[in-house]
C-alpha cells in the first residue's frame, strides 16, 4: 500500500514536471523565442557555453555573420536562466545619430535637447533586473564609448540632462557581425570596452560550416511555417534537399528560413521541388556561362557578373524579380549591379 502511494506520488511529480516543461516551451514560443536547431559539433560548442552561462549574469559577446542566430542565442540564454521572468530588451546600435543613441541607451530628462518633451528611461533602465541585448555593438560611435564603458563598468547611467547617476542591474549580451578585435586595432573601438564585453565569447558558425544541420533546419522551418500559415506541412524532394545542403548560404540560417517561407507564401503545392528553388540555390547556370568543357575556367567575380546579367535579362530588367531569381535581397543586387557596372 505504502509503496503504491509512493509510486503514485512519483508519477504525479513526473507528470507535473513534464507539464511544466511543456508550458515553459509554450511560453517561449509565444514570446517568439524559437528553439535552436542543429546537432553538429559546431553547434554543440555553442550549446555548451549557453548551458554554462545561463545560470549566472556574466557579460557575453556573440559574434558571427549576419543571420547565424546571434539574437536567438541571446534570447535563449535569457530564457533558460533565472532572469527569464524579467525583461529582455534589445537595441540595435547601428544607424542612430549620436544624440539619439545616447538617449535610447541612457535616457534623458525632459528638455535635455530639442524634441525631448518628456523624461525617457533608456534601455539600460528599461532592462533593469533582466537582460539588455546590444545588437551591432561595434557601431557605437567612439565619442559615446566612454559613457558606455562607464555604464558597463560601474553599472550606473546618467540620463542626458541629469546630474545624478542611476544604478542599473542588468545582464549584458552584445552582438557583432564585425571582427571587434580588428575594430580595436583600427582604432574604431576602445580596447577597454572590448575587454569588458568580451568576458564570455560565443562565435556563431556560418551555416556553410555545418551543412549537416541543414536537413533538420529545413524540417524545423517546414513545421513552423505550416503552423504559421495554417496549412499542412510541405515536403521537400530529395533532389531539392540535396541542393539546399550543397548551397553555401551567404545569408546563413535567415536566408534558408526565408527560402522556406517563400515556398509557403507563393505556392499551395505540397512539395518543394528543384523548380521552386532560386537559381543560385538550384545550381542553375545562365546560358552564356561558358566553361562547359572546363577548358576556360572563369573567376568567381566573372561568373557572378554573368549570372546577374543573365538574371536581369530573364526578368527583363525588373530588379525585384532578378533579386528573387538570384535568391538575394534587392539591396545586395543593387550593390552588385553598381560593382559590375551592369
Ligand atoms: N540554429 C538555429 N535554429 C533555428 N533557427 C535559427 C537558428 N539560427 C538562426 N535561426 C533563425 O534565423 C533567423 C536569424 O537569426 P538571428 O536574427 O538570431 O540572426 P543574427 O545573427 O542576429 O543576424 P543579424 O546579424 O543579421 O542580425 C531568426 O529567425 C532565427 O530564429
Ligand atoms: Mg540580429
Amino acid at each position: 500500500q505504502e509503496i503504491l502511494v509512493t509510486v503514485e506520488r512519483v508519477l504525479k511529480v513526473d507528470a507535473l514536471r513534464r507539464e511544466n516543461a511543456r508550458l515553459r516551451e509554450e511560453v517561449g514560443r509565444l514570446r517568439g523565442v524559437g528553439e535552436l536547431i542543429g546537432e553538429s559539433p559546431a553547434l554543440q560548442g555553442v550549446y555548451r557555453v549557453i548551458e554554462a552561462v545561463k545560470g549566472n549574469k556574466s557579460t557575453v559577446l556573440v559574434s558571427g555573420e549576419s543571420g547565424t542566430g546571434k539574437e536567438l542565442v541571446a534570447r535563449t540564454i535569457h530564457q533558460r536562466g533565472p532572469l527569464a521572468e524579467h525583461p529582455f530588451i534589445a537595441i540595435n546600435c547601428a544607424g542612430l545619430s549620436e544624440t539619439l543613441l545616447d538617449s535610447q541607451l541612457f535616457g534623458h530628462r525632459r528638455g535635455a535637447f530639442t524634441g525631448a518633451v518628456a523624461d525617457h528611461d533608456g534601455v539600460f533602465r528599461a532592462a533593469n533586473g533582466g537582460t539588455l541585448f546590444l545588437d551591432e555593438v561595434s557601431e557605437i560611435p567612439l565619442s559615446l564609448q566612454p559613457k558606455f564603458l562607464r555604464a558597463v563598468q560601474e553599472r550606473e547611467v546618467t540620463p542626458l540632462g541629469a546630474s545624478v547617476p542611476v544604478p542599473v542591474d542588468v545582464r549584458l549580451i552584445a552582438a557583432t557581425n564585425r571582427d571587434l578585435e580588428a575594430e580595436v586595432r583600427g582604432g574604431r573601438f576602445r580596447a577597454d570596452l572590448f575587454y569588458r564585453l568580451n568576458v564570455v565569447h560565443i562565435e556563431m558558425p556560418p551555416l556553410r560550416a555545418h551543412p549537416e544541420d541543414i536537413p533538420n533546419l529545413v524540417e524545423h522551418f517546414l513545421q513552423s511555417f505550416s503552423r504559421q500559415y495554417r496549412v499542412s506541412p510541405k515536403r521537400v524532394t530529395a533532389e531539392a534537399l540535396e541542393r539546399l545542403t550543397a548551397y553555401t548560404w551567404p545569408g546563413n540560417v535567415r536566408e534558408l528560413q526565408n527560402l522556406i517561407e517563400r515556398a509557403f507564401a507563393l505556392s499551395t503545392a505540397e512539395t518543394i521541388t528543384l523548380e521552386d528553388l532560386p537559381p543560385a540555390v538550384a545550381g542553375w547556370t545562365p546560358p552564356d556561362a561558358g566553361a562547359g568543357d572546363g577548358t576556360e575556367l572563369s573567376t568567381l567575380g566573372d561568373m557572378e557578373r554573368r549570372l546577374i546579367a543573365a538574371a536581369l535579362r530573364k526578368s527583363e530588367g525588373n530588379k525585384k524579380e532578378a533579386a528573387r531569381l538570384l535568391g538575394i535581397d534587392r539591396q545586395r543586387l543593387y550593390r552588385k549591379i553598381e560593382k559590375y557596372g551592369l
